[in-house]
């Protein structure tokens, strides 16, 4: 994975179709996606249950691109080297998952895989000042974790105190939740560069017709670069 911040797009196959994910990964790529992004859930960190390694593994011949993996779980440590064997590239943990946030990112990076923090809504940027060098990117909530098709939640102080921590760092600032041509554009100007989205992109598309998933990225992408007309 080469570091640049340019804008990228990284739909969240929880929207996906669960029945068809290696053609749906497949789909979105060949619609512009940059990234994958794949949302696991333990029921437990969360109020919601989705998938695991074995899922990761499935889907990975289906990826030609970047397998980003979100761990909405806790505790996260026992899982990481199954993840990474599963093919993830980026392995995200959340700064609330428990209290050795700074060993998790190191066996994260041991694993081979690129080190991700995320942070909840409710969790200041100064969470993870003391991780700005043990990280690859830094994924700003903008719901409450758990569920797609939510409110926008806008957390533009937050991303502008995380860019201006990072400094010229090769840390990615990736924003999940209510992404869509609206709030794009507000991340965006804030100094994210890595757009989660999920209902915003398998809006009105599916396997037999992916046109529209190819729409709703560049209409994303476009909103995000300020080209959309
Ligand atoms: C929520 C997940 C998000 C979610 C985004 O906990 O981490 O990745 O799938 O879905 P939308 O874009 O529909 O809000
Ligand atoms: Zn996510």
């Amino acid at each position: 994975m080469s570091f640049d911040r340019s804008i990228k797009i990284a739909p969240s196959i929880l929207a996906a179709d669960f029945a068809n994910f290696g053609a749906e990964c497949e789909a979105i790529e060949a619609q512009g996606a940059d990234w994958v992004h794949v949302d696991v859930m333990d029921g437990h960190f969360v109020p919601n249950i989705t998938f695991g390694p074995a899922t990761c593994a499935a889907i990975r011949p289906h990826i030609k691109g970047v397998m980003d993996v979100h761990l909405m779980i806790a505790p996260v440590d026992s899982y990481i080297d199954a993840f990474a064997q599963a093919g993830a590239d980026v392995i995200t943990a959340h700064v609330e998952a428990g209290p050795h946030i700074h060993r998790t990112l190191q066996a994260i990076r041991g694993a081979g895989a690129k080190a991700g923090v995320a942070l909840n809504p409710g969790t200041p940027a100064e969470a993870v000042s003391e991780l700005i060098d043990s990280v690859d990117l830094i994924c700003v909530m903008t719901v409450n974790p758990g569920f797609g098709g939510q409110k926008f939640i806008d957390m533009s102080a937050k991303i502008r105190k995380l860019r201006a921590m990072i400094g010229e760092r090769p840390v990615h600032i990736e924003i999940d939740g209510g992404v869509d041509p609206s709030t794009a554009p507000i991340v965006a100007t804030a100094g994210a560069d890595v757009l989660v989205a999920g209902s915003a992109v398998f809006r009105g598309g599916s396997v037999q017709d992916p046109t529209p998933y190819g729409a709703n990225i560049r209409a994303i992408r476009q909103a995000a670069e300020g080209t959309y007309v």
